[in-house]
């Protein structure tokens, strides 16, 4: 354990807090169900492959006696990318489980899901855990992005958790690994097994969300962490007055956590994805609004100005989404003389041969560095690294080019930013360490309850905790059908930004102004203590979507 600052030291003695039913123990919480609930589309595909866990009901965890299960021992896995307060799901499931029977225990599987195969894990202990209460991370035990698949995987992970006892596993991830959570939840139960799985909807990105799942933890606290950054960066620039700056917001598909930052802080221009495929607008379209904005702007004697973009802009211009979806088929289907290629240029030679020729053109008509990046490999969900796409350069090349073109007498000094990771492990805020705790806590009583193809949930979360109202949604009521490594996959759809929603409204009203005036707002650093509008605000897309 490393030497701890002056902050994590106070930090650590902050107890989070519990919603009021689930104050009293987890004998005094019962569980409600809803109706019979329905995949969000491919209701019949989606229902085949899930026959024994589809159409579960929505579950709430209301007042009442519950039984006890006696002491369960529980895995727990962390998934994919990092999202502030992590550590706080674990204690939660800690705590709840001994308030179950003190002698349950948790064992943390190392490394992400492919822990469950190789059988590497901690038990963690409350010494362990009190080292680790409210901050940020998946230091505990690690994070992986394996996908668990196969039979011969399934088969390996029954082996070691029957080996070790565990009646339930918590996977703690975003959509891809909840998607896998109800994979194993269904092969388990085919398998007559009584091994229970519970999915936390964890992503910064914001994507996982519903009814019962208003945003997913993690987001609040990496969308603060970039707005203070937006925010000083703002005022560098108003200060300085000489540059622009194209600034990339993590958020591997949906533009939310742009979109957050973006009414946080208030730039000269916001994009979102979302809009931009809405309208069908190309990369030459984006990049010649940019250089309108850059000119506008420099007739009123303002060479500068702040950009926000989202990560995952690449995938939503009309032309550069079908050049990635192609090459994604491509590189599945010919994996063998993709990764026989010696070196980039091998590559292109045999996409010259494959890509039919409007794509081409796109993909030729980017710098080189970028058609790099593109080739890149796939995560193991088959999703393009969008993080190491470096949009914001090629849009400040790109914009730089079209001025030039225009013969534009606007003084372009262009400096880039990608805000992505520096977020990802920030000390979760009040808001996160409370939600994060609840969700465990929710999590631990799922598995008392016995339910397996669930997501702990916590819903009703603008009004104070003490209206917070925990429950758990049945995964398969969030799938889809989609496209993933050329094959057709039952995935969680993710929640994109809605053109139709408050938050991007707000952005939409206020674009004109923002983007001809500097109407920056500077949020500064997230507080733990002093007034509860600085310390407990939860973020301006969940106040104007919850009212
Ligand atoms: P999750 O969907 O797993 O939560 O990850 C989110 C994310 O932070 C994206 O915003 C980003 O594109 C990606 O992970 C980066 O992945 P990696 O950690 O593998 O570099």
């Amino acid at each position: 354990m490393s030497q701890l600052s002056a902050l994590q030291i106070a930090r650590k003695a902050y107890q989070p807090k519990l919603p009021p039913v689930l104050r009293k123990g987890p004998g005094s919480a019962q569980i409600k169900f809803g109706a019979a609930t329905e995949s969000v589309s491919d209701q019949a595909a989606v229902k085949a492959l899930f026959p024994k866990t589809y159409g579960q009901p929505v579950a709430e965890f209301v007042s009442g006696s519950s039984k006890l299960a006696g002491p369960l021992t529980v895995g727990v896995v962390l998934s994919g990318g990092q999202a502030p307060g992590g550590h706080n799901v674990i204690a939660g499931i800690l705590d709840g489980l001994k308030a179950i029977d003190p002698a349950s225990r948790v064992l943390g599987f190392l490394g992400g899901p492919s822990g469950l195969e190789s059988g590497k894990y901690l038990e963690i202990t409350q010494a362990i855990m009190d080292g680790y209460r409210n901050t940020g991370g998946f230091d505990i035990i690690g994070s992986g992005r394996t996908k668990l698949e196969t039979e011969e995987q399934f088969l390996k992970c029954k082996k070691v958790l029957e080996d070790l006892g565990v009646d339930a596993v918590v996977i703690i991830g975003g959509d891809d690994s909840n998607t896998n959570a109800a994979v194993l939840a269904e092969w388990f139960k085919a398998q007559g097994s009584p091994i229970s799985v519970v999915g936390c909807p964890k992503t910064i990105d914001g994507d996982l969300k519903n009814a019962q799942i208003p945003t997913s933890f993690g987001f609040d606290t990496a969308a603060k962490t970039y707005s203070e950054l937006i925010g000083n960066i703002e005022r560098d620039c108003l200060s300085a007055k000489k540059y622009w700056h194209f600034i990339k917001i993590m958020g591997r598909s949906a533009s939310h956590l742009a979109l957050e930052a973006g009414l946080q802080t208030q730039p000269n221009l916001t994009l979102i994805s979302e809009e931009i495929e809405e309208k069908n607008e190309t990369l030459a379209i984006v990049v010649s609004s940019m250089a309108d904005l850059v000119d506008s702007r420099a007739a009123a004697d303002k060479n500068f100005g702040v950009a926000v973009i989202p990560e995952g802009l690449v995938e939503f211009m009309p032309d550069v989404k079908k050049l990635i979806a192609t090459l994604n088929d491509l590189m599945a289907h010919e994996s063998a003389s993709f990764e026989s290629a010696a070196d980039q240029a091998a590559k292109e030679v045999l996409l010259e041969k494959h890509l039919p020729g409007d794509v081409s053109g796109t993909y030729f008509s980017l710098p080189f560095g970028i058609r790099g990046q593109l080739l890149l490999d796939r995560d193991p969900h088959g999703n393009v690294q969008v993080s190491r796409i470096e949009t914001e350069k090629l849009l400040g090349e790109m914009v730089a080019a079209e001025l030039k073109r225009r013969s534009s007498k606007a003084k372009f000094s262009f400096l880039t930013h990608f805000f992505g990771y520096e977020g990802r492990c920030a000390a979760p805020s009040n808001f996160d360490a409370d939600y994060c705790y609840s969700l465990g806590y929710v999590a631990s009583l799922l598995v008392n309850g016995g339910k397996t193809g669930y997501m702990a949930t916590c819903s009703n979360l603008t009004k104070g905790i003490e209206n917070w109202k925990p429950g758990g949604i049945p995964v398969t009521q969030m799938m889809n059908i989609e496209r993933r490594h050329g094959h057709d996959k039952p995935v969680i759809r993710k929640a994109l930004v809605e053109l139709d929603g408050a938050p991007f409204k707000k952005l939409e009203k206020n674009r004109k102004l923002w983007a001809e005036t500097e109407s920056y707002v500077y949020p500064g650093p997230i507080q733990y203590w002093g007034p509860s509008e600085v310390c407990d605000a939860t973020t301006k897309t969940l106040e104007l979507e919850q009212g």
